[in-house]
């Protein structure tokens, strides 16, 4: 049924962003609120805001017309892009371990969301190529509140408790008041949206349940409802809902702007903190090597916190280098993850025996954070002709396991370089190759000095854990 332009122009009146209040802050923050108050104006001016408001059918009964769909789907790009550039910030921070390998997959999925809804925009809206522009302040300010996250537990209950369970009701209602024949292309990748969120809330329950129990229920509660009352302020994700006041405490408005981190944590659970992970010895030994392999392994956190803090670092970067870079995020922490499921085969336990450290991450605190980048892109770059020789080696030993983990990370590796040189071509010009090798030369040769430097120490902490784990595989 087609509504027509009489029925349209029932429904023309009910801006929601004329009703929306302005933020309430019970202490000065006037700036803030000088800022937002001007954004309102500005929007209510706006003659692309929606025309729909009420969700009540005997009001509005027609599917959506483009102008809305597209004005939807830009807040639900706004919110995929920001949540997962607030998780690729947190990365580093975030010490428990569970959290840390499930929060890089989540993200890459929220770049791959944002992707879809700014092409379905662009399409909706040809020509116009505009998506950031004219977001909703109460949607900025919220996201803005989620990244001021005091904790990783708040981190880790407003992602699974509030924005991915509204995300996803808000895609399922899109679904139901949208007409599949007419906006097809937007109702096939919604549906697959609606399913990946649910699965990313069930994946992620044990991390939440630990998450509740780090706050008390006065804490949980008032996080989770000052979260919730942003979003009824901001109409829900669609907008489309009669919004409410959005009164925010002190406690919450004079949080502290985020610092992006210089270091990275580890789970207080891990019992073998090592200085360094890589054995200095017995590398002329397969079996040896088929360990440090694992061990290599395990301890990637460090490049996907790495690429992490780059996307953090430069989160206006065009959209399709964000989703490069989740991409990669996500496939380093997954190395990670080969490593662990390896050493779990082997009878490890990954808590009690295996060493872990963030060193190639720590180690530029100092020098900034385009070193500890430039260090990755040197690794990658530096062992992949040693990769290709460790497949054949453990091809050779009849370890399928290992060579398949290596052989894929590989595969991974390979876009990796490439991905790398389209980051630093977006940092400092793609003709600029010579700044570019003062990060990445700059850096290998800060790790290589380090290690030389402290080799008596390495070794003395290797044997602290490295002949447990020889003896338990039955290396002598
Ligand atoms: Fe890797
Ligand atoms: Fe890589």
């Amino acid at each position: 049924m087609c509504l027509g332009e009489a029925g349209i122009h029932n429904f023309m009146p009910s801006l929601s962003i004329l009703n929306k209040p302005l933020l309430c802050y019970d202490n000065a923050r006037s700036h803030n609120i000088l800022i937002n108050s001007m954004n309102l104006l500005a929007q209510k001016t706006d003659p692309s805001n929606l025309s729909i408001k009420t969700t009540n059918p005997e009001v509005y009964h027609a599917h959506w017309p483009v102008k809305d769909s597209s004005l939807v789907l830009q807040r639900c790009y706004l919110l995929a892009r920001e949540m997962g550039i607030i998780v690729a910030a947190w990365l580093p921070t975030i010490s428990r371990h569970e959290a840390k390998m499930l929060t890089p997959k989540h993200l890459w999925q929220d770049f791959l969301h944002a992707e879809k809804h700014q092409e379905r925009v662009f399409e909706l809206r040809f020509p116009r190529q505009n998506i950031d522009e004219n977001h909703d302040p109460v949607l900025v300010e919220l996201m803005e509140q989620l990244r001021r996250s005091a904790s990783e537990s708040e981190l880790i209950l407003a992602l699974y408790e509030v924005f991915r369970p509204a995300l996803a009701e808000a895609y399922q209602t899109y679904l139901d008041r949208a007409d599949p024949l007419t906006d097809e292309p937007t109702f096939a990748y919604v549906q697959t949206f609606v399913r990946q969120l649910r699965e990313q809330i069930a994946e992620a329950a044990e991390i939440v349940a630990w998450a509740r129990e780090q706050l008390s229920v006065a804490e949980r509660d008032a996080w989770l409802g000052h979260l919730r009352a942003g979003l009824a302020a901001a109409g829900g994700v669609l907008g489309i809902e009669a919004s409410s006041e959005w009164k925010m405490s002190p406690a919450y408005a004079t949080r502290p702007a985020m610092v992006l981190p210089s270091t990275a944590l580890r789970d207080p659970r891990h019992q073998v903190r090592c200085l360094f992970h890589y054995p200095r010895t017995m590398l002329d030994d397969d079996r040896a090597r088929q360990l440090a392999a694992a061990l290599s392994h395990v301890n990637e956190a460090w490049a996907s916190e790495a690429v992490a803090r780059t996307m953090a670092e430069f989160p206006k970067a065009p959209l399709e280098l964000l989703v490069k870079g989740a991409r990669w995020c996500y496939d380093e922490m997954r190395h990670a993850q080969i490593g662990e499921r390896r050493l779990k085969a082997w009878g490890f336990d990954l808590f009690k025996d295996v060493p872990i450290d963030a060193l190639s991450f720590n180690l530029y605190s100092e020098a900034g954070h385009l070193y500890r980048f430039g260090l990755l892109h040197e690794v990658e770059t530096r062992y992949n002709l040693a990769k290709v020789e460790m497949i054949d080696t453990f091809e050779k030993m009849g370890d399928w396991e290992t060579r398949n983990d290596i052989d894929f990370d590989n595969a991974d590796e390979a876009i990796h370089m490439r991905y790398a040189v389209d980051w630093f071509a977006h940092i400092f010009g793609r003709a600029n190759r010579q700044e570019r090798n003062v990060y990445v030369k700059g850096a290998g040769k800060m790790y290589d000095d380090y290690l030389a430097l402290h080799e008596t120490a390495l070794l003395a902490d290797q044997q602290t854990w490295l002949p447990k784990l020889h003896a338990k595989m039955g290396i002598e």
